[in-house]
């Protein structure tokens, strides 16, 4: 009689702290924000226009928070920006920073920006111009009142630039964890989102 108060006891509590674990880990579970390079020009890449000398680039990034009740808080980011001179190096043009911000849940934020570039003349990679960005900052996410420890988030990706003077393709292009290297001519974006979790969501969530 003891012994099967004691089972059910046990089995309760089980079942009890198994929801617990549940509901929590749903709350608490964070999905990275996907940032991509959407718009990228370069004026003096455009061949339909004599501006040779003109430093200017043009770009956006847009970031999209796909957490449907979580906020995040996102630090300076930090942006910096190369042009490929052989398949597997880049020489630094500029960099820029994003200043902080914060993104309710599920929205998308896109950001203007410009450089003043540095010695960008039409250099060509295996007969085309690619330019590198890259990207790293640190975000908190708000659940339902408070912010989580600062998560670190870092990515890059290799960008062809047509005679237009604009990214080519037109879709935007993921920053990932791709490597500064243009493979037979073929940018490779496709690299899983890379980011260092902190301790808690790194060890117990993913
Ligand atoms: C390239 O230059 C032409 C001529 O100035 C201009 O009409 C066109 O809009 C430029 N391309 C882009 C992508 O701005
Ligand atoms: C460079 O090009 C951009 C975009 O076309 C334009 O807004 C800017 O005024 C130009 N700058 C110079 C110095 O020509
Ligand atoms: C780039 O690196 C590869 C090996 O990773 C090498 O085979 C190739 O020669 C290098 N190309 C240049 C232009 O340095
Ligand atoms: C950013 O640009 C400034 C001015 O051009 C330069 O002094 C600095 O070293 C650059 N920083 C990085 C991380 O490239
Ligand atoms: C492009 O610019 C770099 C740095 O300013 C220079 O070393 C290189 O010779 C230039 N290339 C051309 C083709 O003008
Ligand atoms: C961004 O750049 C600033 C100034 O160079 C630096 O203090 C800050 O630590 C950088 N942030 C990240 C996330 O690297
Ligand atoms: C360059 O790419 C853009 C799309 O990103 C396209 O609209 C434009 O027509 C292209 N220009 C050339 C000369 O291929």
């Amino acid at each position: 009689m003891a012994r099967e108060g004691c089972c059910r006891c046990c089995f309760s509590f089980i079942i009890t702290s198994g929801f617990t674990a549940l509901f929590l880990w749903l709350s608490l579970r964070v999905n990275e924000p996907k940032c991509s390079i959407d718009s990228f020009y370069v004026p003096a890449f455009n061949k339909s226009t004599n501006s040779q000398n003109n430093r200017t680039i043009v770009f956006m990034v847009k970031f999209e928070n796909g957490n449907k009740d979580k906020g995040i808080r996102y630090d300076t980011v930090n942006l910096t920006f190369g042009i490929f001179v052989d398949p597997n190096t880049t020489r630094p043009i500029g960099n820029t920073t994003i200043p902080e911000f914060y993104q309710g849940y599920g929205k998308k934020a896109k950001k203007w920006g410009s450089i003043d570039a540095h010695g960008v003349n039409r250099t060509l990679v295996n007969g085309k111009s690619y330019f590198r960005v890259d990207f790293t900052t640190s975000v908190k996410y708000k659940i339902i009142l408070w912010f989580t420890k600062r998560h670190h988030l870092w990515g890059g990706a290799n960008v062809e630039i047509n005679d237009s003077g604009e990214k080519t393709p037109r879709k935007g292009i993921r920053l990932g964890s791709s490597r500064p290297k243009i493979e037979s001519g073929v940018p490779k974006n496709r690299g899983w989102y890379c980011a260092l979790l902190g301790l808690l969501f790194g060890f117990i969530f993913t």
